[in-house]
This record gives structure tokens, C-alpha cells and sequence, in this order.
């Protein structure tokens, strides 16, 4: 069985103590971040950010900003993919401290889902309480164009893996998670107020790493998908389970294979991230100003 679907308790094997629950690599790395950041700095976090594809740069606008690599937490996974970055910078927007994780590891690099959901887990557990959770994906819903901004209604998880399975942990959630309102309703409607012109829909996540077909996006559109990517899901499943109230936001940084006429590239969503950069860093400093 993998470590990371192991439960609460510790595992001895013939050859002396194995590796870590999921729950002690959590907590571990919990205790790093209080070593590096003090516990007050952390209590006043009022909002935990999750950076996706090309929307970095948002971090760096943070005031008192203290940057911690994700390699020097313990047990935090370290993002591969050119463009996703890969520290916490914690710093405020208006006066409201956040943290950033400025990347995310995801599951077409090899990693498995309790890996892609440790850092955030981590934050839950050290008592963060909302998260906004960006990504950017291709868009699907007729209206959507490159650079427009979705806020996530819901989310269909087609990756065929959970970060919830596994030996129960009672830490990460119950057994059965009720998943009626992964998104945060009203933290959804603060986001929206945030800007004219910001649309809503559901995002569905795959595994990736290709793009779809134009046949899977017709798929994907018919089961009522707006817009389609390779993250999220899995750390919205796990907040929502550990009570946390989440919010989504997509950048559409393409239109999904078959509604766009040219081929797909990676380095169009990250240009697509940095011109909607500035726009996002507007939206967002306006949501921590709303929910202060
Ligand atoms: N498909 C899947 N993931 C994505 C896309 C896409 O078109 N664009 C950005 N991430």
C-alpha cells in the first residue's frame, strides 16, 4: 500500500518503524512552517491562496511578505512544471494577511492525490479556514473566451482518484464527506461582487497531462462541465472534508480543444496567466478587502 494511504496510525514492519502516517508528515510539516513563521503570524491568516498555471506573480505584490520554499517544509512536495513556481509567501493585501502557495504539485507528474493536497491540508490543519483555489483551464461553456475568469459553482472530479480514500483519518474529515457544497456560497457571491463581468461554472478535472480531444470536450460538455483542467478537484475535496470554506476561480487561459481552432499549447496558458495577471491581482486584493 502507499504511505499516503495509510490512516492515523504508525506502521512497524520487520525492519523497525516505517514511514510516516499521512497524518504525521502533516503535522511535521506543520510545525516546520510555525518554526519558520512564528504561531501568530500564521493565526492571522485569514485567507490561504493557491496559485495556478502563469498567476504567481500575485505573491509578489504581497506587503511584509516571508517567503518559505516548499523544500524546506517537511514532507511538502516540490512542483516540477515550469511556470508553477513553488513556495509559501505569506504577506498581506489590504491590510489582510494570506498565505500563498505560489504552486501545486499534480497528479500527471507521478505524485499521488494525498501529495497534492498536503500543503493545503497542512494550512487547514495550522487552523486556515478559507481558501481560494485558482487554476487556469480551457474553456468550454459557449460565451467563454481566453482571459475571462470563472468562479467555481461546483466541480466534477473525472480523475478516477480521491484524496480521501485509503485507511480512515479522522483529522481529514469523515469517512462519508457529504460534498453538497464544496463551494463556498457565500464566499462565491464576495468573489463575484468583486468585478463586473467574472462568470461562474463547473469545472471538471483531469488527469491530464494532455489536452483532451475535441471528442472528450464534447463529452465533457454534455455531463455539464464550463471549463476543464488538471487540478483543484483534489484540494477542494480535501478542505471540504477537513470543514474549511473554499471559493475557485479559473482563468480560461484557452478555449478546450475542438471549440478553438488552433492546437493546444502550454506556453499559451501561461501567457494567457501573466496578461491576466494584473486583472486577477485586482479581483483577488478586492475579495481579501470583502472578506477582512
Ligand atoms: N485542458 C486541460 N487543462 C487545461 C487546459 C485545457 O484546455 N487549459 C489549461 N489547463
Amino acid at each position: 500500500m502507499h504511505d499516503c494511504l495509510r490512516g492515523g496510525r504508525p506502521r512497524f514492519g520487520a525492519g523497525g518503524m516505517s514511514a510516516a502516517t499521512e497524518l504525521e508528515q502533516v503535522e511535521r510539516a506543520a510545525s516546520c512552517l510555525v518554526d519558520k513563521l512564528s504561531p501568530a503570524c500564521l493565526a492571522d491568516v485569514k485567507l490561504a491562496i493557491v496559485l495556478g498555471s502563469g498567476l504567481k506573480t500575485f505573491a509578489a505584490g504581497l506587503e511584509d511578505a516571508i517567503e518559505v520554499p516548499f523544500a524546506d517544509v517537511s514532507h511538502w512536495p516540490n512542483p516540477a512544471v515550469e511556470g508553477h513556481g513553488g513556495s509559501l509567501v505569506v504577506g498581506a493585501v489590504r491590510g489582510v494577511r494570506v498565505a500563498c502557495l505560489t504552486g501545486r504539485v499534480h497528479l500527471y507528474e507521478g505524485w499521488q492525490p494525498c501529495e497534492a493536497v498536503r500543503c493545503v491540508r497542512t494550512l487547514r490543519h495550522l487552523g486556515v479556514g478559507r481558501f481560494l483555489l485558482t487554476n487556469a483551464a480551457g474553456g468550454i461553456a459557449d460565451g467563454l473566451v481566453a482571459g475571462d475568469l470563472m468562479v467555481l459553482t461546483d466541480h466534477l472530479n473525472l480523475t478516477g482518484q480521491s484524496p480521501l480514500t485509503g485507511e480512515h483519518e479522522p483529522a481529514f474529515g469523515p469517512r462519508f464527506t457529504d460534498q453538497s457544497n464544496v463551494y463556498s456560497t457565500e464566499l462565491s457571491r464576495e468573489l463575484l461582487a468583486c468585478r463586473d463581468g467574472l462568470k461562474t461554472g463547473c469545472y471538471a478535472g483531469l488527469l491530464g497531462p494532455s489536452y483532451e480531444t475535441p471528442a472528450e470536450v464534447r463529452m465533457l460538455k454534455t455531463l455539464g462541465a464550463d471549463a476543464v483542467g488538471m487540478s483543484t478537484v483534489h484540494e477542494a475535496m480535501a478542505l471540504n472534508a477537513m470543514g474549511a470554506d473554499v471559493v475557485g476561480m479559473s482563468l480560461i487561459s484557452n478555449l478546450a480543444a475542438g471549440i478553438s481552432k488552433q492546437p493546444l499549447s502550454h506556453d499559451e496558458v501561461i501567457e494567457t496567466g501573466k496578461h491576466a495577471a494584473s486583472v486577477m491581482t485586482q479581483v483577488v486584493g478586492e475579495f481579501c478587502g470583502r472578506i477582512a
